[in-house]
């Protein structure tokens, strides 16, 4: 949560804080069309590609993709905390933060940080002193890890039995309530309670800070699940969190370079050998927002991946999410393990010089995208060759624009043997035809009404005053509808929010990311047009709403109506001519 700092005096420091005078201060900005720019101070690079858009009251970088509004780019450039970075802003346009209260941190997060770290320290605990700590500690050495590795990983183990975690942390109702917040507890149908880790060896995931934020637990045998994960937690989200990453800038001063491996088994073992710069995944694809987290650790990331067909498929995967990351100074590879063999396996049988050679030997990202697409395509005949074209297109567009992506271009005309004049000659572009723009301009973006809509409305928060009514569309079941209804009321209340203040109400919740993401998007239309897209998509979404409420009353038969539902069906019919 944002705190105890109340949301409406953020919203007021947000218009009064101008974004381009405190990064300013930081880094010197210069003066590009619209915007502001400079290198990017987040990742290295020479020409700049970091923008602040005093419009919008945020920056963005294209090329390692940072961004954020004031408060965000505090927190990352001089490593605020969220209330520190308030102060300071608030400080700097002579305001008071209203409640003293405000300086100490999320206080509910601070426990949960402070309770998985003692029940980290339990299950190492236990490795040392439980009556069966042996048949851990050996499963541990016949894997190859070395009491010194075992720590430095803060390896545990969770001993057989349903409460020792509930009994020693869980003394009253409120300890077990936290318990269960940090993910630590499980329950069944009679609503039971208790340890969610039970006869495991126990992984703590830790943050980039080091914080234990969740864990993963192992089997000794060939049970299933063979692990299992915390769950979702404010503190522990998956598609963030990176298993190793901790540990591999701990241990190297600088980071030339870092491997995505699939397992935490991967990443300790490959440590063992001192191979110190893995980190894994939970389970998960690796997420843009991973990649952006290892982008800023190094200036090489390389994925590994298993050599069969299905390592192949996921490693395509992997290709598409990085199509945006791509460029700048970043380089991304691939490299591929024999079929068969996971990191933790090769370095075992093979050691760390055959694995050091195949990273040696990684794929760089372009070459293995064309080769990928290549196979599926007769590069010998002209057919084949437009139907690279073909393919390839899509992902093109994906990528930031810059020397990169005229590389990518010039290297697949040169395959498919033709110019870019021709690759570029059939991109769709956007219609004159007024009637038409509101399909068009979806077709364009591939973007949903109400993805349209919210993108329109955080970039243009002024244009909600054209909308009409839009009170029935909540009833709608679309992913979206209530992101979208929210905006639409918090800026009928609050008819002054600029685009970053609506970004920071967002920040705890789940979507907050993605919000991000629509706000940077780029719509090239004019200020005419997307007004009227705006207004087109809100009328169709409440039109259908509309029509949907007046089947389902229709549906129930004339007869069984209440009056007020009559009524409303009147109504409706009005509306709906
Ligand atoms: P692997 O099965 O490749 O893991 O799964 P591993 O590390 O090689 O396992 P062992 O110990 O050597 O057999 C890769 C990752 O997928 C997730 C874990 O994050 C694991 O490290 N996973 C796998 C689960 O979450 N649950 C499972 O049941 C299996
Ligand atoms: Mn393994």
């Amino acid at each position: 949560m944002a705190g105890q700092i109340p949301p409406q005096f953020i919203d007021d420091l947000l218009t009064r804080v101008d974004i381009t005078d405190v990064i300013d201060a930081r880094v010197p900005l210069k003066k590009a069309g619209k915007n502001l720019q400079a290198c990017c101070p987040f990742h290295n690079e020479k020409t700049p590609s970091f923008t602040v858009s005093s419009e919008k009251q945020f920056y963005h970088c294209f090329g390692c993709g940072a961004h954020g509004t004031a408060i965000g780019f505090l927190m990352e450039y001089d490593q605020m905390s969220f209330p520190e970075a308030i102060h300071e802003l608030a400080d700097s346009v002579g305001m008071t933060v209203p409640s003293s209260q405000s300086f100490v941190p999320n206080p509910a997060k601070l426990n949960l940080y402070e309770l998985l770290d003692k029940v980290s320290q339990f299950y190492v605990h236990q490795l040392h002193s439980h009556p069966k700590r042996d048949e851990f500690n050996n499963y541990l050495k016949q894997r190859g890890l070395s009491p010194a590795i075992i720590e430095h990983f803060g390896i545990g183990m969770a001993p057989e039995g349903w409460d020792h975690v509930l009994k020693k942390f869980g003394n009253s109702q409120k300890a077990i309530e936290q318990l269960n917040e940090a993910g630590l507890l499980s329950s069944n149908d009679k609503g039971n309670t208790y340890d969610r880790f039970r006869s495991r060896v126990m992984f703590p995931i830790r943050d980039r800070r080091g914080r234990v934020i969740g864990f993963g637990g192992r089997v000794l045998d060939d049970s299933t699940p063979k692990y299992l994960n915390s769950p979702e937690t404010p503190v522990f989200h998956k598609g963030h969190e990176l298993y190793g990453l901790y540990q591999a800038r701990k241990a190297n001063r600088k980071l030339e370079r870092l491997i995505i491996v699939e397992g935490y088994m991967d990443v300790i073992a490959l440590a063992e050998k001192g191979i110190s710069n893995a980190v894994a995944t939970l389970g998960t694809a690796t997420t843009p927002e991973h990649l952006r987290q290892l982008q800023r650790s190094a200036p090489e990331v390389i994925f590994c991946f298993d050599g069969d067909r299905a390592g192949r498929e996921a490693a395509w995967r992997a290709a598409e999410n990085a199509l945006p990351l791509l460029g700048g100074n970043h380089q991304l590879k691939f490299m591929f393990l024999p079929d068969g063999e996971d990191p933790d396996t090769l370095v075992k049988q093979k050691g760390a010089d055959a694995f050091n050679k195949l990273v040696t030997n990684a794929k760089n990202f372009s070459d293995f995208f064309f080769e990928s697409l290549e196979k599926r395509v007769d590069i010998e005949s002209m057919d084949g060759r437009a139907r690279l074209i073909e393919i390839a297109r899509p992902y093109l567009r994906h990528i930031p624009v810059g020397i990169y992506r005229d590389m990518f271009e010039q290297r697949l005309v040169e395959r498919a043997q033709t110019s870019t004049a021709v690759l570029h000659k059939h991109v769709e572009k956007p219609s004159k035809s007024k009637k038409v723009i509101n399909k068009m301009a979806t077709i364009s973006t591939g973007m949903s009404p109400i993805r349209m809509a919210i993108t329109i409305l955080l970039q243009h928060p002024d244009l909600h005053k054209s909308v009409g009514d839009f009170d029935k569309i909540a009833t709608l079941s679309r992913p979206g509808i209530v992101i979208l209804t929210e905006l639409l009321e918090t800026l009928h209340q609050q008819p002054h929010l600029n685009t970053a203040a609506l970004l920071e109400r967002a920040r705890e919740a789940d979507y907050a990311d993605h919000l991000m993401k629509l706000a940077m998007q780029t719509l090239s239309l004019s200020a005419k047009e997307l007004e009227h897209e705006l207004v087109g998509a809100i009328e169709q979404l409440q039109q259908e709403a509309q029509n949907s409420r007046h089947e389902v009353l229709m549906a129930k038969g004339l007869s069984k109506l209440t009056k007020e539902e009559r009524e409303e069906i009147q109504q409706l019919e009005i509306r709906m001519r």
